[in-house]
């Protein structure tokens, strides 16, 4: 069976849509927000990654949500992924999304609406005959204003399946081209999957005119899983992000479902059209965009993921690595030749492998962090792309500023209050701050409350080594509450109070375009 889709016309058999929801699902998580360039970056990242959709984010949620849909529909407006935006089942949220990705090439407007009992009757307060109604509004309001118009089951695993089997049915003859069915909470197995896509394929009157499509969160670490039985049972889009970030436990992984389609093609029969060689920098990027990286033994991506450590093992790979490796590790992108770069490089090869990690920066940013690489490079005997990536984002933040820091200075011993004292620019303002505290953190912190006093509370504080050893940078991730509003920033530098204070700063900075913002708008279920 080959389906025409209004997006992709005729697709082959064996190939799956991946749909990317990094930049929604996944910005949508505490701690993974992003401003509007680090999501630009991402879309571009992704979009040179393979990834066929990518959900940008959720129009209606906020002005800043909406400007970066926008943005990133407009980045695609001549060719590119299709550009989704969520909508819940209303007509605001429909026409928030239409508005949004109308500037993309291929605008999709994906609608949301849940189909469980519990949903449907603790949420929605709605009867089934109420949703089923709600679907076919909706559904058709979309299709008037875009041809690519995907619709969601929320909370589809844990539903009736004769009334799932409905509500496709609805969504499918109101217009609906993709039809999505999420296991919301992570509580499928993978035989439930198998049931649930090949019911549904096999019941429902016209199902061949749509795309099934696949969402399936972590929390009993079974995504992947649960995403290559549905595409076993016929499903031909798989929504996924990247280092599988998301709500709680998060979505089923871009790469291990890439990697596990690649290296299972045997098995599987199904391709996509993921530039394979990418994934590592795109999880790195997406790792330094939001403080977070992966742990060691993540599948594809981890440190540990190629590495060898027992005899027996080092032995095997080193005769022939398929002893010990289904993949490669230069099919993912790790690379057994890098050259490393030090005090004695120059800033052609600088400039070299910046480009490499994805970043395209002009003359002045380049002389900047050239300047910060070599400082680096002084006091660090070997600088890795990490420590690069995670320069110039700090570099890029601290451009972009309306506080910068200026001075700092702590004192601090054995049975002496630590003492901090530093200087500011705000606005091209010099101030001044000093303050005692518990410990060198402690007192930065209340310096800098000093020199620039705020309401707002420390919520989360978090110290990352971006390499080994002990002159490593570390990277600082620092979290501010303001009014009900959540801000991360990070700073990395080799030490760690000054990168404590610059993550701070950079939080700060994040709260004042916030205040600039105007509130979102309450739309209505
Ligand atoms: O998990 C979920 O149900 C979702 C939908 C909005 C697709 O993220
Ligand atoms: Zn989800």
């Amino acid at each position: 069976m080959s389906i025409n889709h209004p997006s992709f016309g005729q697709i082959a058999p064996g190939r799956v849509i991946i749909f990317d929801t990094t930049l929604r699902d996944g910005e949508q998580s505490p701690g993974f927000s992003m401003n509007l360039q680090e999501k630009l970056r991402m879309a571009e990242a992704l979009h040179e990654l393979g990834a066929d959709v990518l959900e940008a984010g959720f129009a209606i949620a906020s002005p800043g949500d909406f400007e970066s849909v926008q943005s990133i529909a407009q980045r695609f407006s001549k060719d590119g992924p299709v550009i989704a935006s969520l909508s819940r089942a209303n007509a605001a949220d429909i026409m928030a999304s239409v508005e949004a990705t109308k500037p993309a090439a291929r605008p999709r407007v994906h609608i949301v609406l849940a189909t469980s009992d519990l949903h449907m009757r603790v949420k929605l307060r709605m009867t089934r005959e109420q949703v089923l109604e709600r679907i076919t509004e909706s559904v058709s309001l979309a299709r008037n204003h875009a041809a690519d118009v995907e619709w969601s089951a929320e909370d589809g695993s844990r539903s009736d399946l004769d009334f799932l089997c409905q509500c496709v049915d609805a969504a499918i003859k109101a217009g609906a081209t993709t039809i999505n069915i999420p296991d919301t909470v992570g509580y499928s197995l993978p035989a439930d999957m198998g049931l649930i896509f090949s019911t549904l394929i096999n019941k429902v009157p016209d199902a061949d005119k749509a795309i099934f499509s696949t969402h399936n969160h972590n929390d009993l670490g079974l995504a992947v899983a649960n995403t290559l039985a549905a595409v076993q049972a016929g499903v031909r889009q798989i929504e996924c992000t990247i280092n599988g970030i998301g709500e709680r436990a998060g979505n089923a992984s871009l790469e291990e479902v890439a990697m596990a389609l690649r290296t299972r093609h045997d098995a599987l029969g199904i391709s996509t059209g993921i530039e394979t060689k990418r994934i590592l920098r795109t999880s790195k990027l997406l790792a330094t965009i939001t403080g977070f990286d992966v742990q060691p033994n993540k599948a594809i991506v981890g440190r540990n993921a190629f590495a060898h450590e027992s005899g027996i093992h080092q032995d095997g790979v080193l005769k022939d690595a398929s002893t010990y490796e289904i993949m490669t590790p230069e099919s993912v992108g790790w690379s057994t030749n890098s050259i490393i770069l030090g005090k004695h490089s120059g800033r052609a090869a600088f400039r070299d492998r910046l480009k490499t990690l994805g970043y395209e920066v002009g003359d002045n940013q380049l002389n900047d962090a050239f300047k910060r690489f070599k400082d680096l490079a002084d006091r660090k005997k070997v600088v890795y792309d990490e420590d690069i990536a995670a320069l110039v984002d700090d570099e890029t933040a601290q451009q972009q500023a309306r506080i910068k820091l200026v001075a700092l200075t702590v004192a601090t011993g054995m049975g002496a209050k630590p003492m901090a004292t530093l200087a500011l620019e705000v606005d091209g303002e010099r101030v001044d701050g000093m303050a005692t505290g518990d410990g060198a953190v402690d007192a930065t912190f209340a310096a800098l409350r000093h020199a620039f006093p705020h309401d707002a509370t420390l919520k989360l504080y978090a110290v990352q080594s971006v390499t080994g050893g002990t002159d490593a940078q570390a990277r600082v991730t620092v979290r501010l509450e303001e009014n009900g509003k959540l801000v991360d920033g990070q700073g990395a530098e080799t030490d760690t109070i000054v990168a404590s204070a610059r993550a701070y700063v950079t939080a700060l900075n994040k709260l004042l375009v916030k205040r600039e913002r105007r509130e979102p708008p309450v739309a209505a279920e």
